[in-house]
């Protein structure tokens, strides 16, 4: 190993509401030494994911010394495992630094010629797989019902678009900006979509475009967007909470409308899921998005940051809503030799 040390961020104060900059610091510790079992591995791409948010306000979950948790895609540097070996490219919980030492077995081997690196984070990791579970095992989506997506432009948003549209669904999408809705609409095929946040008629807009209410709405979000989708519920609509991605900031949570009298008048079925409860079927939904991804059907966007040092920056953009598809962060990397 060329460097020296490995630079890691942490948290220094826990955020109320959304982050700043100054909650977190960038120190710097020894590399660490792979022990038996263990890989040494250089991060590559580093994923922004919207439960670091929530973690951050639980010590339990994330005590303030701890290195900034997260998905990475990495390059092995060492192994003291016979089952990898350096220049293989790995993804894993790996975290917000340049190197981390990780258990063999929390490693899942990336095969560069199938398709870039970073989609290991995005279409062909986390966020396609949360897309296709919410929408094949949790919502069950047949064709010709109409799906609302909130996020919809966003890293599962898009994947879950893509793929209801593949199916024959309506899609409607909800989301941020002009932009992610041209997105929406004229990249990825969705039906419509509505700007929730600076478009005060989006309620009714998409009242007009769900003539026949919502069949399944994929809730990435919360809020008050969930609380406009509720009452547009069809006869034994089905709901898939994804995220609560308006709540994780909250110290308590809000209260809304209560809406559970209408799902029980419309038979509608609410399941919250973790993309994790469907681990064992993931190498044939990964075959899946892999197949769509590679024959033109599913496309991938991302939205990159480059340097350890922006991963701060790249993460409350994420929460702001500035990214379209994946927000990433691109590490410089010491070895360009092997990757694309
Ligand atoms: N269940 C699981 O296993 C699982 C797995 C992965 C992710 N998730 C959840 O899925 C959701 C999307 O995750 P992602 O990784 O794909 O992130 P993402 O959608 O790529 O990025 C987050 C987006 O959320 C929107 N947003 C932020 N604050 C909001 C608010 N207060 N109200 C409405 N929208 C808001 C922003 O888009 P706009 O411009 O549209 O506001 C932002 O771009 C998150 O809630 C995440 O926790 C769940």
């Amino acid at each position: 190993v060329s460097e020296r040390v490995n630079r890691s961020i942490t948290l220094v104060s826990r955020p109320k509401g959304l982050p700043i900059d100054s909650d977190f610091a960038m120190t710097e510790r020894p590399i660490p030494r792979p022990a038996p079992g263990e890989v040494l591995v250089r991060n590559l791409y580093l994923s922004m994911d919207p439960w670091v948010r929530s973690a951050m306000s639980h010590p339990s979950m994330m005590p303030q010394t701890m290195v900034v948790p997260g998905d990475a895609v990495s390059r092995v540097i060492e192994s003291k495992h016979p089952h990898f070996h350096p220049g293989d490219v790995v993804q894993g919980l790996l975290g917000w630094q340049d190197y981390a030492a990780a258990p063999w077995y929390a490693l899942r081997r990336i095969d560069p010629r199938v398709a870039p690196i970073s989609t290991a984070l995005g279409i062909l990791g986390g966020s396609g797989l949360t897309a296709w579970f919410g929408l094949f095992a949790v919502a069950r989506i047949k064709p010709r019902d109409t799906v609302v997506i909130s996020a919809a432009a966003g890293a599962v948003g898009s994947a879950a678009a893509q793929l209801a549209k593949l199916c024959g669904c309506r899609v409607i999408g909800i989301t941020g900006s002009e932009e992610k809705v041209r997105y929406l609409v004229d990249d990825l095929g969705a039906d419509a979509a509505v700007r929730y946040k600076t478009d005060p008629a989006w309620q009714s807009k998409l009242a007009v475009q769900c003539p026949f209410g919502v069949d399944v709405y994929f809730d990435n979000v919360g809020g008050r967007v969930s609380d406009a989708v509720f009452p547009m519920l069809s006869a034994r609509a089905r709901v898939a909470i994804c995220g609560q991605i308006a709540e994780y900031a909250r110290p308590i949570a809000a209260t809304g409308p209560r809406w559970l009298g209408l799902v029980l008048g419309r038979r509608a079925r609410v399941q919250g899921f973790l993309v994790t409860d469907f681990a064992p079927w993931f190498p044939q939904a990964l075959h899946g998005l892999t197949a769509g991804l590679r024959a033109g059907l599913l496309r991938s966007r991302e939205t990159i940051e480059q340097g350890l040092e922006n991963a701060p920056r790249a993460f409350i953009g994420m929460l702001e809503g500035r990214n379209v598809g994946k927000q990433l962060v691109k590490l410089d990397d010491p070895f360009p030799r092997t990757c694309p």
